[in-house]
């Protein structure tokens, strides 16, 4: 998730530029830059690294007062100075900074080639300004409307063209972008939280729309042209603090609330329509597939539970046999790997120590390696044969939540691309458009947040907890414990709901809370009585169960319902209630959210 600021207005542009990058800076970056017109030219400065680089190369004093600036996480194209925003076209007549992913830029980048257009990046926004600059003939705003009616994907913009001085230009395609108006000019942003120095007049970009600004004017359009005129500013009073999560109480809650849009980036230009998978950084051919005599899969964490939803996966559909490791213990057992394995890590940081020294065993015994990461230019990304990225967005909360359901859905579109190089060209139809439909369930649930929050007065003042699930609901007991203890604190542990039997059982006794996944239909009934036997000994039984499993309530205490979706994907929306009932657990128990106790959000040490 990158971050936008822009300032058209009577006082110099590149201080207050940099001190808006600095306010974006807690949303994670790799780079940073600026653009300043003065004297007719732009004065651009951009680098990877951290924004002091940026500060001590740039020339201060610039007296320019019209700017843009951006600090990168990078989605395509690794974190260098050259793939650093802003991107000037050709001309030198227009630079643009963007947020967001343009899905067809390749064949853009193709198109605008042929007509003589010469690239200089690995980034998907250089695209931008080069075809602004194809469609101007002589008005910036007309080639601006021109060329995102081309852009296909997800995008918010600032551009500028140096023959127009007076004017910033900004566009929302998804992404946001709020405009704050000011005394001494108006300011762009993509969170209020970079404005709130300035002004608290805050002036919302709405989805498919373009703001014009001047040193004192913003004009709105949308996508068609029509001018919107009745759009009042905002007086926003929350605090710097508040509004560094966007309004949400932490970080945690902002990115559980994320989801529906990240689970989409990371499917966004890969999941085509005709049911063709094109993974960015994969290269596998038929003959490297078929030459898999088994995969292995090695995490820490989070990400381990990911790897064991992987095992179900890819078994299922690539009937080819995946092991499944933890990072800690997979180099220690002289692991039976070799050129005829595939080993998938997985790491939302791409920096965990365990997990690159499993890599390191895996690459030294011959074995390709796949990497599934959220960080692009990481340790882990580059060190594999092949990367697949989640587009989560940086995560700053501790507790993985949008990481771990990025990564779900790297497996999901894995599978699908393995599946397609060894010459399956059936298009899974249920499995394609449940992937599609996955984010508006995810918003479902979320929206039934009430419920969730009172099952969660409940759980404050226990102890201890218990998570069963059978099949595909295992790992998810996994990580449902993994969330409420990291940052509850509460003692919670998680069950093949099928062993219970073989001992734990023992440790139920009355109002005990077992939280009882049963999403999955092949063993729904044996669900049900495991809930039996636990009621049976006066357990308190929350339930989580898609909307239409019936006869479940007559035994769990609190059923909360999610939608069906492919079985295979019913994970995804498993998690999302799991991941609320740990957050709002931890708030009534006042623990410290985003940054529970003893915990680092990337392990960098064995
Ligand atoms: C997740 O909630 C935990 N904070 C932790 O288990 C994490 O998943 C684990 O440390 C792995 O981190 P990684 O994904 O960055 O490798």
């Amino acid at each position: 998730m990158c971050g936008i600021v822009g300032y058209i207005g009577t006082k110099p542009a590149l201080p207050i530029l940099l001190e808006k990058l600095e306010n974006l800076a807690y949303r994670g970056y790799d780079s940073s830059g600026i653009a300043i017109i003065e004297g007719g030219q732009f004065y651009l400065e951009k680098m990877a690294g951290k924004i002091d680089n940026l500060k001590a190369k740039v020339n201060i004093d610039s007296p320019g007062t019209v700017g843009i600036g951006h600090t990168r996480w990078a989605t395509h194209g690794e974190p260098t100075d050259i793939n650093a925003h802003p991107h000037p076209d050709g001309s030198g007549n227009i630079v643009v900074v963007q947020n967001g992913i343009i899905e067809n830029y390749l064949e853009l980048k193709e198109w605008l080639q042929e007509k003589g257009h010469v690239f200089v990046s690995q980034t998907d926004t250089e695209v931008v300004g080069h075809l602004i600059s194809e469609f101007y003939d002589g008005d910036i705003e007309t080639a601006v409307f021109q060329a995102i009616r081309k852009l296909e994907g997800s995008f918010a913009l600032a551009i500028l063209d140096k023959r127009t001085p007076e004017k910033v230009i900004a566009v929302r395609f998804n992404p946001p972008l709020v405009i704050g108006l000011g005394e001494d000019g108006n300011y762009l942003a993509s969170d209020i939280h970079a404005l709130l120095k300035y002004t608290r007049e805050i002036l919302v970009v709405k989805d498919e729309e373009v703001a014009v600004l001047t040193r004192d004017q913003v004009r709105l359009y949308r996508f068609d042209g029509t001018e919107i005129t009745d759009r009042a500013p905002l007086h926003v009073d929350w605090s710097v603090e508040i509004a560094k999560k966007e309004g949400y109480p932490h970080f945690m809650l902002k990115e559980i609330y994320e989801q529906p849009t990240t689970v989409a980036d990371t499917i966004l230009g890969r999941l085509l329509d005709d049911g063709t998978v094109v993974l960015d950084n994969v290269h596998y051919r038929q003959y490297h597939l078929q030459q898999i005599r088994r995969i292995n899969m090695v995490a820490c964490g989070t990400a381990y539970h990911a790897c064991l939803v992987g095992k179900y996966v890819l078994e299922d559909f690539l009937r080819i046999p995946v092991d499944v490791d933890i990072g800690s213990e997979f180099r220690y057992r002289d692991p039976l790997v070799g050129e005829d394995y595939l080993t998938i890590v997985i790491s939302q940081s791409g920096e965990t120590a365990d997990t690159i020294a499993s890599l390191k065993e895996a690459k030294a015994k011959k074995s390709r390696v796949m990497a599934i990461t959220n960080v692009v230019g990481s340790t882990i990304s580059r060190m594999a044969d092949d990367v697949l990225y989640t587009r989560a967005g940086p995560e700053i909360a501790v507790a993985s939540t949008k990481a771990f359901t990025g990564q779900l859905t790297a497996i999901y579109l894995t599978m699908l691309y393995m599946l397609q190089h060894l010459g399956e060209r059936r298009l899974n139809q249920p499995l394609f458009d449940g992937l599609r439909h996955l984010p508006g369930q995810i918003q479902q649930i979320l929206d039934n947040h009430d419920q969730i929050k009172q099952i969660a007065k409940k759980l404050k003042d226990k102890d201890n907890c218990f998570f069963i699930g059978r099949n595909l609901d295992e790992p998810i007991a996994r990580e449902g414990a993994l969330k409420l203890k990291e940052i509850s604190y509460i003692h919670a542990e998680a069950y093949g709901a099928g062993e219970l039997k073989h001992g734990t059982i023992a440790l139920i006794e009355e109002g005990m809370p077992v939280i009882a996944l049963a999403s999955q239909d092949k063993v729904y009934d044996k669900m049900v009585s495991n809930i039996q036997e636990v009621v049976a000994r006066k357990a308190y039984v929350i339930a989580v169960a898609p909307e239409d499993a019936t006869d479940i309530e007559k035994h769990a205490s609190d059923v909360i319902r999610i939608p069906r979706t492919h079985p295979l994907l019913m994970p995804v929306l498993v998690t999302i209630p799991l991941q609320l009932l740990a957050y709002y657990t931890a708030v009534e128990r006042g623990c410290d959210v985003d940054q529970p106790r003893n915990l680092a959000k990337s392990v960098t040490v064995e």
